[in-house]
């Protein structure tokens, strides 16, 4: 018989959202039932469980609730829980497939584990401005269900000697207590190509650190740092990382998909795509998502909600002007 506390444990972790002790308990009730004799009950229970348990491996698990980052920590990151998903980037083939595999290491770590592999956690992102580095890093903290530490660098480069990193070594202390997606914009900040010159200055000590932290870092954490000028990062500092993705401007099928996803309200039958190819050369996708929005509130506000080939041609050719020569 199910007992009264075993019911009120399950309505407990229920109300906690705690499903892996909610699926334990019925597991105990399964198991009771098995030793009291009542094979039928115990099998159907048996067989939800494991479809229960199924389903919920399937799914990305809920970024464990953590407290803001506090004291010293509080001016170095900035925590946050994205909802963006990898489905709501535009990329190319084989970086989707490469990013989806990244995403599958971390899910399936089990697996790896039992072979004494290790998912792969340290991350090089690099390309130019708007093409989805950022949102990159946010969909990766969506998709294993933790939370986006992303590093303020204003916070952590200092000029005093040796400050940046004892700075470092708090963030990479973090690392191993609060599991995250730590995403390191703008590294060439702090991994910048150092000349002899400034060899045994404050710059050297922080890049010989970061290089330092990175490589010794074995946390359960995923790293990821970004930069638009890959020939501006350190040599050393590519061994570091466990896999580099580079970022580019859209292709004329990427283009269009990503003008696609963010007009969906629209009707788009009538649009002529290929007379707008000229319109879309050099601009990112963050340019085509703001085109995208220039043109919808133009159909709006002007044109009854419709959308024309025009339109859009305008919306594009407006934002080329935003570009420098
Ligand atoms: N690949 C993409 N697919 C769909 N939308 C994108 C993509 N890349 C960028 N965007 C759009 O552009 C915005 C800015 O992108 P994001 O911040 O990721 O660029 P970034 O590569 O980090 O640029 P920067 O180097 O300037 O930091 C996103 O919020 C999104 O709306
Ligand atoms: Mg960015």
């Amino acid at each position: 018989m199910t007992s009264t506390s075993q019911l009120i444990a399950m309505i407990r972790s229920h109300a906690a959202g705690d499903s892996d002790r909610f699926l334990s308990i019925a597991e105990h009730i399964a198991s009771d039932a098995a030793s009291s004799g009542k094979k039928k009950v115990a099998g159907d229970l048996q067989t939800v469980i494991s479809a229960a348990r199924a389903a919920e491996r399937g799914r990305p698990a809920k970024p464990t609730p953590i407290t803001a980052p506090r004291g010293e920590l509080a001016g170095l990151v900035r925590a946050s829980y994205p909802e963006i998903q990898m489905s709501d980037l535009v990329f190319n083939a084989d970086q989707s497939r490469r990013l989806t595999r990244a995403v599958r290491e971390h899910r399936e770590h089990e697996a790896l584990e039992a072979k004494n592999l290790a998912p792969r956690r340290k991350f090089l992102f690099s390309g130019p401005p708007g093409t989805g580095k950022g949102m990159t890093a946010a969909a990766m903290a969506t998709e294993l269900g933790l939370p986006l530490f992303t590093i303020l660098l204003d916070g952590v480069i200092t000029k005093f000697m040796g400050e940046t990193a004892s700075k470092l070594r708090l963030i990479f202390d973090a690392m191993s207590t609060s599991r995250g997606v730590y995403f390191f914009d703008e590294v060439d900040a702090l991994a910048g190509r150092r000349g002899a010159e400034n060899d045994v200055g404050e710059a050297r000590r922080m890049l010989n650190s970061f290089l330092q932290f990175l490589e010794d870092d074995d946390s359960g954490s995923v790293i990821i740092a970004a930069t638009n000028h890959k020939a501006l990062l350190d040599p050393a500092i590519f061994r570091r990382f466990d896999a580099a993705f580079v970022y580019a401007k859209p292709s004329v099928d990427e283009a269009r998909r990503v003008l696609r996803n963010h007009l969906l309200q629209f009707d788009l039958a009538k649009i002529d795509w290929q007379s707008l190819d000229g319109a879309l050369a050099d601009l990112s996708q963050a340019d085509l998502v703001a085109a995208a929005s220039d043109a919808a509130r133009d159909a709006v506000l002007d044109h009854g909600a419709e959308l024309s080939t025009k339109l859009l041609k305008q919306a594009l050719e407006d934002r080329q002007s935003i570009h420098p020569d």
